[in-house]
């Protein structure tokens, strides 16, 4: 008889799971709460706090069956955290609380203390968090993403006629971005339309961010987001494990005519106005799909991404970037997230999104690092 595939011994043994699987849901701490850190440091990244989502992760996978699903934060307080409360798997829901590289604190403790978890490797956090990184490995690999120019702000002022701007943009007649290489909501970036206009606002973005400032060429065509997950997908309440990686949730970002850049959602909450679910006829949907497919084969992703992206003047694509950590807000009535707004076109509901998530990232560990989950042994058995 041959052996039983990994992700059947999974569905099997999904009732062992819900009943004894000690799950805990990571969000980034609070400086202020005790024993968070030794000394307050600052966080390159413009603050939000991740907990209210992170409860929407935590009541989802209890309304799923789980029985064990608790809070912790991602602090100096976690490693003792862990073991207190003998966690089995841990869900990341945070981009860290303090320090630089700081979304990749919770998955280096994680692999640290042999911890499995719904997260992205340290090393793939750090690149898709790093704009100028993730950037970089796209153009080596040949994936389409707007010119570029990294300028590190410790070298002072940049000029336009600097060799370095000029290999880049000389012979380019279209407006500029220039951002942050890390953020979130659209917080500091800006649309330059004049080149000489572009120093004074890359040292304005360096001084509010004490970090390297990206100058993008503006993509002046429609906005897109696409997500992208491995191959297990629960439609339903029941699993299934495809041949490829589940690419969804195309949607169309609606931007009013004089918006040149995405107003932040910290300002305008995502929902129908704000952003359709692209139909099965749109010529945009194929393309999209298949370029997320691209990037979660071709970067060895292993759990959700989203892919924001803009077309050119031509309607060409081109990645903007790829989110490690996509708001995954459940929808409620002041509001959706990109990932949930094409759920239900895939027959899917919020729950089924978690548990397509928890059980792809199970099967990847089961089949390939079977090491990692022995201690899950038992409540598959
Ligand atoms: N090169 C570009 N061409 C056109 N528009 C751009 C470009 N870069 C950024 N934008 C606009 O700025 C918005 C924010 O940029 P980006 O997605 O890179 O940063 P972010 O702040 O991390 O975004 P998010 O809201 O997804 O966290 C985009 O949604 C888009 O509207
Ligand atoms: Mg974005």
């Amino acid at each position: 008889m041959g052996a039983i595939d990994p992700f059947d011994r999974l569905v099997a043994g999904l009732d062992g799971l819900r009943e004894g699987l000690r799950v805990a849901v990571v969000y980034n701490g609070d400086k202020d709460a005790q024993g968070a850190v030794i000394h307050k440091g600052r966080n390159p990244r413009s603050e939000k706090s991740y907990k209210p989502v992170a409860k929407d992760i935590r009541n989802g996978l209890r309304a799923a069956g789980f029985r064990h699903v608790m809070l912790l934060p991602d602090d100096l307080t976690l490693p003792e955290r862990l073991r207190e409360e003998r966690i089995d798997l841990a869900w990341l829901n945070t981009a860290g609380m303090q320090g630089y590289d700081a979304i990749a604190h919770a998955p280096a403790v994680m692999e640290l203390a042999g911890i499995p978890y719904v997260g992205h490797r340290p090393l793939l956090a750090l690149t898709l968090d790093s704009k100028q990184v993730f950037k970089r490995e796209a153009q080596a690999i040949g994936l389409p993403t707007p010119p570029f120019l990294v300028w590190d702000g410790v070298r002072g002022r940049l000029e336009t006629d600097d060799p370095a701007f000029r290999r880049v943009f000389d012979g380019w007649e279209g407006g500029f971005v220039v951002k942050p290489v890390i953020g979130r909501a659209s917080l500091n970036v800006h649309h330059v339309s004049e080149r000489q206009d572009v120093p004074e606002v890359v040292e304005a973005v360096y001084r509010e961010t004490l970090n390297q400032v990206l100058v993008e060429a503006f993509m002046e065509g429609p906005e897109y987001c696409v997500a992208v997950s491995g191959p297990v997908v629960v439609r339903g309440g029941r699993p299934e494990r495809g041949a490829e990686p589940f690419a969804f949730s195309a949607v169309e970002r609606r931007l009013a005519p004089d918006e040149a850049i995405f107003t932040s959602m910290d300002l305008k909450p995502i929902d129908g106005g704000r952003a359709r679910a692209l139909p099965p006829d749109d010529p945009a949907r194929a393309p999209l799909l298949a370029l997320a497919r691209r990037v979660h084969d071709d970067l060895q992703i292993r759990c959700l991404v989203r892919l924001d992206v803009r077309a050119d003047a031509a309607g060409r694509l081109h990645i903007l970037e790829a989110n490690p950590k996509p708001d995954l807000k459940r929808p409620d009535e002041r509001g959706t997230s990109l990932v949930c707004l094409g759920l239900a076109a895939e027959g899917m509901g919020y729950e089924d999104l978690l548990l397509s998530l928890l059980l792809d990232r199970l099967d990847h560990y089961v089949r390939n690092r079977p090491s990692v989950v022995a201690h899950l042994e038992r409540l598959l058995e």
